[in-house]
């Protein structure tokens, strides 16, 4: 019996059919897929991951098991789980899961600690809780590790901290700050998984509302690009006097938050920081605003103090919580304040997972042939890697492109040629 603990094996099925569905999306992961079937690279490597258990987090797990890895999982939201894949990475697959959705925080720490009994000697993660894990609470973990991969901003900047304050135990390698990954998972995924989300949750017109996007990084960069494709009405917020200003050039209208709280009928934050939505702000919106989160961390929205400015609150619909205030305003905010593409919706498609997980697999292949050269750092992601999976994604959607003639070539690496 494979060791798990998930909602419930009887939806395997459901996982299935979906899982296969992604599957016919992810051209570039499966053809790393039939090379480690043939190359087996990961024979004998333990492998722990702490990643959003969808259908194309399945389809990299197969993957590294096709290698030869053995894998565990837990989630890495308590909210972002698809309990029929998880069924079916254990029955069809005999893969090692803990999670499952709406699970509480102390099962969601219990959940991490059974993935890391697995002893792992890479761990795959996607805002930095395991590796956090280790150092804090299982220190003697971090020997066996021979180095780990991040998948989300977050979760770089977490590790980039640790790395500055010399407590990092051992080498990562930034999957996020991949060119393959940012520019389109963080772009076009969250604009429209987010998008996605929030529709899902409230079944709201996006045409003609204010839209108000908190932090203009790649993911908010896609979402505000995605709400004004929809039609509303979009508001930028910064901290940051460049994304800023590169808002406004884009044709947003960028104001501060005081401002914006006023204006806003939806709200989403993509900030990677806390308390970006709080009491100041709630006390200006109107009655009716809806807010949501697509950071990593449900900490955007200071959601206790809502909760204390509020004298009734009611579940309204499913991924909606209505807080009525003592002034009698009804703020509504989407999916407990966790990542709404994942907690009401299903997640960046697998078009564009395809890249961000074929990221993942060469990384971990990569890692597994250049560990002993590796020091406690955090490491970009080699650029023959970006390279590759940018030329087969362009072979899976069949687009050909040129090729720089010899003069060319000649004429780049030249310095004397003028007008
Ligand atoms: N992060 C965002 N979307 C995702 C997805 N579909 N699967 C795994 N991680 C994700």
């Amino acid at each position: 019996m494979t060791k798990s603990d998930i909602k419930n094996p009887a939806l395997a099925e459901s996982g299935r059919l979906r899982i296969e569905w992604a599957r016919q999306n992810m051209p570039v992961l499966k053809q790393i897929e039939d090379r480690f079937i043939k190359e087996k690279p990961f024979q004998g490597l333990r492998l722990s991951a702490c990643l959003h258990v969808t259908t194309e987090t399945a389809a990299l797990m197969r993957t590294l098991k096709s290698g030869g890895a053995d894998v565990a999982i837990c989630a890495s939201n308590p909210l972002s789980t698809q309990d029929d894949v998880a069924a079916s990475l254990v029955v069809d697959d005999g893969i090692q899961v803990f999670a499952i959705k709406g699970e509480d925080n102390p099962t969601y720490y219990k959940h991490m600690d059974a993935c890391l009994d697995h002893h792992p000697m890479i761990t795959m993660d996607d805002g930095a809780d395991l590796v956090s894990t280790i150092h804090q609470k299982r220190p003697e973990l971090a020997t066996e590790v021979l180095a780990g991969t991040e998948e989300t901003t977050t979760g770089v900047i977490r590790l980039r901290s640790m790395e500055r304050d010399k407590v990092l135990k051992y080498p990562i390698v930034a999957v996020n700050d991949a060119q393959t990954k940012h520019f389109f998972d963080n772009r076009y995924g969250t604009g429209q998984s987010t998008i996605d989300g929030i529709i899902r949750a409230t079944n709201r017109l996006m045409a003609g509302s204010h839209f108000v996007v908190a932090g203009y990084g790649w993911c908010g960069k896609g979402l505000a690009m995605r709400a004004r494709g929809m039609g509303a009405q979009v508001i930028v917020t910064e901290v940051d006097p460049l994304p800023a200003l590169e808002a406004i050039m884009d044709g947003f209208r960028v104001l501060p938050m005081a401002e914006a709280a006023k204006i806003g009928d939806i709200f989403c934050t993509v900030t990677g920081n806390k308390g970006v939505l709080r009491k100041e702000h709630f006390d200006k919106m109107k009655d009716g605003a809806i807010l949501s989160n697509s950071g990593h961390f449900n900490v955007e929205i200071d959601i206790p103090a809502l909760e204390k400015m509020s004298r009734q609150q009611r579940q309204i619909r499913e991924f909606v919580t209505e807080y009525t205030t003592t002034d009698g305003r009804r703020i509504n905010i989407l999916g407990e304040g966790r990542l709404i593409n994942l907690a009401a919706a299903e997640g960046h498609p697998s078009s564009v997972m395809d890249m961000s997980f074929a990221g993942q697999a060469l990384t971990t292949e990569y890692i597994v042939k250049n560990y002993k050269t590796l020091e406690k750092r955090v490491y970009n992601v080699p650029r023959e890697i970006d390279e590759k999976i940018a030329a087969l994604k362009l072979a899976g959607m069949d687009v050909s492109i040129d090729r720089l003639t010899p003069e060319q070539s000649k004429y780049l690496s030249s310095w004397n040629e003028g007008t």
